[in-house]
């Protein structure tokens, strides 16, 4: 099967461009910056992304990063708001060990010149969907990714073990016989087509972030296609929860803009949703109403809109005062602005975009993969912190921790030092194509729209398995090319990454958290109370 294919390129390591690190991180959200911070400590480390820092999900999280903050708030209501939002699904123990470090890892973005706005002195918390206490901490307003992101970015660039690469593309992961991660190869993207690098670590760490670009309407930024969770694939680690695909209820929709987020804190601050009849509706469909979890408010919309036959529903923010709105939401004021939407006067149109990848690569306590001298973390990393569903603004929290620890495992690993690596001569040749050139934008589009249709919020045995046959035919034409630059190898990692969704969303037969099968529309306790778990045959 072409799909088999373990390298996406030829690789013949003695006459590739060679650089050696002690610790190689892919990725530079703030799972990677926190990661790479860490493990410099006592080890010296690259940093590769594979566009500018600026593109990351990190970078465009508005809404905040949730910790207990405050007196009235305990680690106990948020473990339990956790539990609850996951549909149980979370490792508790992973719940634990996030919730009880977050209150420090806050207090160090603080101390490294992280403005978190504050009142009286203290960070403000706010609320969104599942929490019961207002402990959502935002920066700037509604910039928290960025605010965050720079303040590590000038942490890391302080330090003088980090080396930061732009705009390189990781391509594929190197192993070993012994089921040993020693490395990457990746394409700069300012060299020539064709001249590829290696990079030798002794210890990997993926960060590579989400995967929302599989889907048509997404709030993820152009890099965000599953790569990591392909190569990790590839390489022969376990996939676990690949089903949960979180939808953001609100994002933008106005023909022609790209599917913005509109950040829930909105829906915490008091803005209310309404149908195209001007009719506020959540109340129908949860006692929580506009602050229902996510997997509800995302699916009531949809219901919404069917019944009235629309294209969109409403949120409402004109009763906030409009000078407040400005400074506690300036770019989603701006980004309204720029559409001619007035707050004080319009509603704002928004649907429901595909928003965070739950699953992933399986991680354990230590952010270890299933493949030696490999760890995981954000994103791309399936802790079992979220089970079925994430509690909104539990990721950025997530990413924190589980850098910090990956970057800890990395220098108390007996073989932290790049003088430990055993590198093979790697010669791997793929067989010459003779098939027509392709047009790999038309496929991408093609299966963003497919996924859209039959992966979304809500999906049933059929579109399943129609999805999988369809993707499996583009990928006899796609998956036995050699490409020589992102666009190609980005079109081979978004088919791998569908594929193995559709095939988890048909495999679990009941619905739970995000995963909503209209043929199974009960949750399965006695058969599907597990994870489904997924590796390639090596
Ligand atoms: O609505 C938001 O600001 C998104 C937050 C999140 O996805 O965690």
């Amino acid at each position: 099967m072409p799909d088999f294919r373990r390298y996406l390129v030829n690789i013949d390591s003695i006459s590739t461009h060679q650089l050696f690190t002690d610790c190689l991180v892919i990725g530079a959200g703030i799972a990677g910056l926190r990661a790479a911070i860490e493990a410099a400590k006592h080890c010296n480390v690259i940093i590769v992304c594979k566009g500018s820092l600026e593109d990351s999900n990190t970078w465009k999280a508005q809404g905040g990063i949730a910790s207990v903050l405050n007196k009235t708030d305990t680690f106990e209501s948020h473990i339990t708001d956790t539990l609850n939002t996951g549909c149980g699904l979370c490792d508790q123990g992973i719940v634990d060990l996030v919730v009880r470090q977050g209150p420090e890892l806050m207090e160090q973005l603080l101390s490294w010149g992280t403005e978190f706005d504050q009142i009286d002195g203290h960070i403000a918390t706010t609320l969104e969907g599942g929490h019961t206490h207002p402990r959502v901490a935002h920066a700037h307003g509604d910039e928290t990714g960025r605010i965050i992101a720079e303040a590590l970015i000038k942490k890391a660039r302080q330090n003088p073990n980090i080396k930061m690469v732009e705009n390189f593309y990781t391509i594929d992961l190197l192993t070993n016989d012994d089921n040993e991660c020693i490395g990457i190869i990746g394409h700069d993207k300012h060299s020539p087509p064709g001249t590829d690098q290696i990079i030798w670590a002794a210890n990997t760490i993926l960060a590579t972030g989400g995967a929302g670009q599989l889907y048509r309407e997404t709030t993820n930024p152009e890099v965000a296609t599953g790569d990591g969770i392909a190569m990790a694939y590839r390489a022969g680690a376990v996939l676990q929860d690949l089903e949960f695909l979180q939808f953001h209820p609100t994002t933008l929709y106005v023909a022609g803009a790209s599917r913005a987020l509109i950040t829930e804190t909105l829906r915490g601050e008091g803005a209310v949703l309404l149908d195209n009849k001007g009719r506020r509706f959540m109340k129908e469909y949860h006692e929580s109403a506009e602050l229902a979890p996510r997997d509800i408010v995302s699916r009531a919309i949809l219901a919404q809109m069917l019944k009235n036959k629309s294209t969109h529903v409403y949120l409402d923010v004109r009763h906030f005062d409009k000078e407040y709105f400005a400074k506690r939401f300036p770019h989603i004021f701006e980004l309204c602005e720029s559409f001619d939407i007035d707050v004080s006067r319009d509603l704002i149109p928004v649907r429901p975009s595909a928003h965070y990848m739950i699953g992933g690569v399986k991680t354990d306590a230590s952010a270890k993969t299933s493949i030696e001298n490999l760890y995981a973390c954000g994103e791309v990393a399936s802790t079992g912190l979220h089970g079925a569903n994430r509690l909104g603004s539990n990721s950025l929290l997530e990413g924190l921790v589980f850098g910090k620890t990956a970057g800890q495992s990395v220098y108390q690993h007996k073989k932290a030092s790049v003088a430990h690596i055993k590198h093979p001569l790697i010669k791997y040749q793929i067989p010459h194509s003779d098939r027509s050139l392709l047009d790999t934008a038309d496929i991408r589009n093609s299966l963003r729209a497919l996924m859209w249709r039959n992966m979304g919020i809500t999906r049933k045995a059929r579109p399943l398995a129609e999805t999988q046959e369809i993707i499996r035919f583009w990928q006899r034409y796609v998956m036995d090319k050699v490409f020589d630059g992102p666009a190609g190898w980005e079109c081979q990692n978004m088919l791998t990454v569908c594929l193995l969704m559709a095939q988890s969303a048909q495999m679990r037969q009941e619905s739970r958290g995000v995963h909503f099968r209209s043929d199974f529309p009960d949750t399965d306790d006695e058969h599907f109370k597990k994870r489904i778990e997924i590796s390639k045959e090596l």
